[in-house]
């Protein structure tokens, strides 16, 4: 159920520059996200994959390329693109309803409104309850669900979503996953997640970019073709594991 582009990469390299020296942390990138569509970003540790979600979500620029969003250049940070960094982004002295109010209140939204909303959102990640907990009260996942919450709080039609719950345990991990999704069908966004574990793509993703070691360039580009919603007996499908498999070989060529 896929469409039209609506975020594209043109031609992506970025160099960082510190006083000591340069580091190319990604090479040449091009990709195109469809309207609706589930992509999972692989890659080796350090390969720029961060990189890369930050200048999609205009908060870095490149040193080459450019990025579009719908028909118009990217130029800064967008109300329809919202992130879930991989770790440590909420403020630790607002509650969690305040963390996820904060993107209403900087878009000029403030109120009961607001209040209602992101109360809403807490609901929808399982967290009711816990609205006026501060971060450092809850644990890793519920933390992370904040930010899922908070990064949906103004609506976004695309999510750049970095290693979201990769710091929690499988069996978590597994339920959060499955929560993203039935969220992505019911919203119908469009979610770009970054993962470092091939069977997690196999299983969310339509289609899986893997990137090679840094300075990172796409190496392949994997279809998924399972139909959804995909079950827990997917590790009994040999196509399953066709899949990861070919995810993995493709890493590995990739680290030539
Ligand atoms: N702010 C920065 N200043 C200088 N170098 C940086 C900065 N951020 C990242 N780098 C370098 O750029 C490269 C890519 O980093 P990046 O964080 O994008 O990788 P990654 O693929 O997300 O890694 P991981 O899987 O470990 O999260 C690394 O070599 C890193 O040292
Ligand atoms: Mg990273």
């Amino acid at each position: 159920m896929t469409d039209r582009p609506i975020l594209m990469a043109r031609h992506i390299a970025h160099c960082y520059r510190t006083a000591r020296r340069e580091v190319w942390a990604l090479r040449e990138v091009s990709l195109t996200l469809r309207r609706g569509e589930f992509v999972c970003l692989v890659g080796p540790s350090g390969c720029g994959k961060t990189t890369l979600l930050r200048i999609l979500a205009g908060l870095l620029h490149p040193t080459r390329g450019e990025v579009w969003l719908r028909d118009q250049p990217l130029r800064g940070p967008d109300r329809r693109i919202g992130i879930v960094f991989q770790k440590d982004s909420l403020l630790p002295w607002r509650t969690a309803l305040e963390n996820v109010r904060l993107p209403l209140e900087l878009a000029g939204r403030p109120g009961p409104e607001a209040a209602r909303r992101a109360q809403a959102l807490l609901e929808q990640v399982g967290l009711q309850g816990f609205e006026h907990a501060y971060p450092r009260e809850l644990s890793g996942g519920m933390q992370q669900r904040v930010a899922l919450a908070r990064a949906l709080a103004a609506d976004p039609e695309i999510l750049l979503l970095d290693e979201p719950f990769a710091t929690l345990d499988a069996i978590t991990r597994e339920r959060l996953n499955e929560m993203l999704v039935e969220l992505w069908e019911r919203e119908r966004k469009t979610v770009l997640m970054v993962t470092h574990d091939v069977h997690e793509a196999a299983w969310l993703a339509d289609r899986v970019l893997v990137m090679s070691p840094r300075p990172g360039t796409l190496v392949a580009e994997i279809q998924i073709p399972f139909p959804r919603p995909r079950g827990a007996d997917r590790w009994s499908h040999p196509a399953f594991l066709q899949t990861v498999w070919a995810i993995r070989q493709a890493l590995g060529n990739g680290g030539g």
